[in-house]
């Protein structure tokens, strides 16, 4: 007979975007005439930019001429993408990252599951709380905590909470961890981190033989000149960190699928038998088993990203959601809500009116609104009476949605 992996039985029951979709669906289905309006799951909504499509259309009638069909490309990724994000992304802002160390994947959701894959088990890991439900889940499924207890947490992982009071950045912890997830700006409060913040962090790892796992998924929302866009931007992360980035939530790729994932060769850690093992290699090799690469169409859309078109076009894209974004924490705010993030990131936290509990409040938006966000708790236990509206929609569906909440929530 065959068996299960009895990890997956630890997860609660649904992932939470999956969840908050049957729930929506289900009010959708007693509710016909209602007209929902979707600021849940970080999704965009505006078309791809036109340099990113023209740039696809080529490739795809090259894949039509026998002279420049494409078959298997590099398991990481072509190097004329490489170089170019080694450039403009890293090495424009002094961060000294080599092309050979950029991995193509097809998105930072499944690097940052698929990373444990090189990484032993008896790491002790840390995650904030709340956090992206990824980080968690994956290292649940991979066995690498206990079960879940009745505050909501998994035994043996280290939640450090992050607060209004901390200004959702957690302190370090006061136990040494292996292991350590940090996302900025964050995914889901909005918060970001300062040069000094993170060196904290740089710091902590390096002298504990701990990796960062830093996901920069949000980075091209930062706005504030100060603030660094890549934990390379601070010294001595290349031989503590490894970073994940994404063409999803800017130039629109979450249906196209693109990210990259760096991984310097001066990183390394400990093999059973205490040797220093670069972990350059393990993912390479992790790669080149596991994936053939992103389709050689996505990536020369990708490549458009950083065309002086392409940068305009993105720019723009940006701007509109981050309008959005300043629309909904200026609204929510005058109405007499406590707002948080929205200003270096797409996401606002709201704490919930009332002490309503964050999936009470869900319940209630979705009711009474016909509005759909995502409840704190979601992301964590000290999520709880918090509740994340997302930018990415319509600039009408945002003014429709605000018009709705701050007429029904105004406290
Ligand atoms: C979110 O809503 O948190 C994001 O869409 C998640 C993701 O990018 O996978």
């Amino acid at each position: 007979m065959a068996t299960i992996n009895d990890h997956y039985l630890k997860l609660k029951a649904g992932y939470l975007f999956p969840e908050i979709a049957r729930r929506v669906n289900a009010f959708a289905e007693a509710n016909p005439g209602a007209k929902i309006i979707k600021l849940g799951i970080g999704d965009v909504t505006e078309p791809l930019p036109e340099a990113c499509r023209t740039a696809m259309i080529k490739a795809v009638e090259e894949m039509g001429d026998r002279a420049t069909f494409k078959g298997y490309g590099p398991e990481q990724g072509y190097g004329w993408l490489r170089d170019k994000i080694a450039q403009e992304d890293f090495q424009s802002r002094g961060c000294e990252v080599d092309a050979s160390e950029i991995f193509i994947s097809d998105g930072s959701k499944c690097d940052s599951g698929n990373i444990l894959d090189i990484f032993g088990k008896s790491n002790k890991i840390a995650v904030t709380d709340p956090v992206y439900p990824v980080y968690v889940d994956t290292n649940v499924m991979a066995g690498h905590t206990g079960d879940l207890n009745d505050q909501g947490e998994y035994q043996g992982l280290v939640y450090l909470p992050i607060t209004a009071e901390n200004q959702f950045t957690a302190a370090l912890p006061t136990e040494k961890v292996d292991l350590i997830y940090l996302c900025f700006p964050n995914n889901p409060t909005g918060a970001t981190a300062t040069q000094d913040y993170l060196k904290t962090w740089v710091d902590y790892a390096r002298a504990n033989g701990s990796i960062i796992l830093f996901d920069a998924a949000y980075e091209a929302y930062i706005t504030n000149s100060t603030l660094p866009h890549s934990i390379y931007e601070i010294e001595g992360a290349r031989d503590c960190a490894i970073e994940f980035r994404s063409f999803s939530k800017n130039a629109g790729f979450t249906g196209t699928r693109c990210a990259l994932t760096v991984v310097p060769k001066t990183l390394s850690a400990k093999a059973a038998d205490g040797a220093d093992v670069e972990l350059w290699k393990l993912w390479n090799r992790r790669q080149s088993t596991k994936f053939n690469g992103v389709s050689y169409i996505v990536q020369r859309g990708a490549e458009a990203v950083y065309s002086e078109a392409g940068q305009t076009q993105v720019r723009r894209l940006i701007d509109f959601y981050m309008e959005n974004a300043r629309m909904i924490r200026e609204q929510l705010t005058a109405a007499g809500l406590a707002v948080y993030g929205g200003v270096n990131a797409p996401y606002v936290w709201v704490k919930t009116p009332a002490g309503l509990s964050s999936w009470d409040f869900f319940d209630k938006l979705l009711q009474v609104c016909h509005v759909v966000g995502t409840p704190g708790s979601g992301f964590g236990a000290a999520g709880e009476g918090y509740f994340r509206i997302s930018a990415f929609n319509s600039r009408e569906n945002v003014e429709a949605a605000m018009e709705r909440i701050t007429e029904k929530f105004k406290v």
